[in-house]
């Protein structure tokens, strides 16, 4: 894994899908390109957004009007979707989600403008070696790290079996750029963003705008039900909020499958030092429990080892 540092990376690209959701895309030249090059799924880097001015009061949601205009004292954490390593830079591409005063001024960035990024930080997805079939199971914007690891096991481990499922309130809340409208009720609608892989994807939506008509965890356990694969051989690889992903890890536990989760905790280092994003986890062979870093030990942890 590469050293971690602070780089300023350049803009790309920026751009807005179906509001309130745009993908960033990022390049990173010298040192910066060697340290992003290995940047593994599910870790992640600390954007400096504070200098960005906020865009035209038109473009700014209506339900973030106050609170757009909040000094940013610190760094935001983001993962990334895509990695693009060539020779001499290094392309990183992020999935964002307008909610607050950082990610209103992410909207208004435009090619050519610097960003600070420190990292790669974190631990991500490790898939082993006997691994012949992966789950990946993304809950709102917590596909976002899934396609990135999507693209590296696609790339590294050509016999493995992926399948995606994506889960969300409602259509409006899936942040993918397909024509989301055209998902019918059916399972196996393909998501671009999976399908440019080749891995299947599935869809479920808890009112039943798209796709599958409830949690993702329910069509995840549905799916598991028919599936003849050995529990030993397959990894499930989980982003979202905590309640589907303690679902997600009781699921696998119930049937002896791996499983990794990553935790999106509150942050304010990102470097372990203080301590805003501890993690309760169990302790092996032990009713004693202790606290982890989310940003240092994590985001990702077992899914065994996470106190829910
Ligand atoms: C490891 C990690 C990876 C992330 N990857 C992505 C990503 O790929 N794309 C993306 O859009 N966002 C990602 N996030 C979340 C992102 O960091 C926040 O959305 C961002 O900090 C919001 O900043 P803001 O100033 O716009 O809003 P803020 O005012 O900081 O937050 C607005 C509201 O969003 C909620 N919120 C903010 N951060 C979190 C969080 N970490 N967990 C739960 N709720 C939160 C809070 O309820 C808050 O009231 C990630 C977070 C972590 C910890
Ligand atoms: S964000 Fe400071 S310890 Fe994790």
């Amino acid at each position: 894994m590469s050293d971690k540092g602070e780089f300023t990376a350049v803009v790309v690209a920026n751009k807005k899908m179906r509001e309130p959701f745009g993908r960033l895309r990022l390049e990173f030249s010298l040192a910066g390109a060697r340290a992003f090059a290995n940047f593994a799924p599910g870790q992640f880097a600390q954007l400096d957004l504070s200098n960005i001015a906020l865009p035209s009061p038109e473009n700014i949601p209506q339900s973030l009007c106050d609170a757009a205009g909040r000094k940013i004292l610190l760094r935001r954490p983001f993962s990334f979707a895509e990695i693009v390593a060539e020779t001499d830079r290094t392309f990183a591409e992020l999935l964002y989600c307008v909610v607050g005063p950082a990610t209103v001024r992410m909207t208004a960035l435009r090619s050519g403008d610097p960003v600070s990024v420190i990292g790669p930080l974190g631990n991500g997805y490790h898939v082993g070696e006997g691994k012949k079939k992966v789950l990946l199971v993304g809950g709102g914007m917590g596909t976002a790290p899934l396609q990135h690891l999507a693209q590296v096991l696609t790339a590294q481990h050509g016999n493995v079996g992926v399948v995606a499922f994506a889960g969300a309130k409602t259509t409006d809340a899936l942040p993918f750029k397909g024509r989301l409208d055209d998902i019918s009720q059916q399972l196996g609608f393909v998501l671009p963003e999976f399908a440019q892989y080749g891995i299947e994807s599935l869809v479920a939506t808890d009112d039943g705008s798209a796709g599958y008509h409830g949690l993702v965890t329910e069509c995840l356990g549905q799916w598991l039900k028919q599936d003849q694969s050995r529990a030993d051989e397959m990894i499930i690889c989980a982003c979202g909020p905590e309640p589907m992903l303690a679902a997600v890890a009781r699921i696998a536990a119930e049937k002896n499958i791996d499983c990794q989760v990553s935790l999106e905790r509150r942050m304010a280092c990102g470097i372990g030092l203080c301590q805003s994003c501890a993690v309760e986890c169990k302790v092996d062979g032990s009713s004693e429990t202790v606290y982890k870093m989310c940003c240092e030990h994590g985001p990702v942890f077992d899914g065994k080892e996470v106190v829910f």
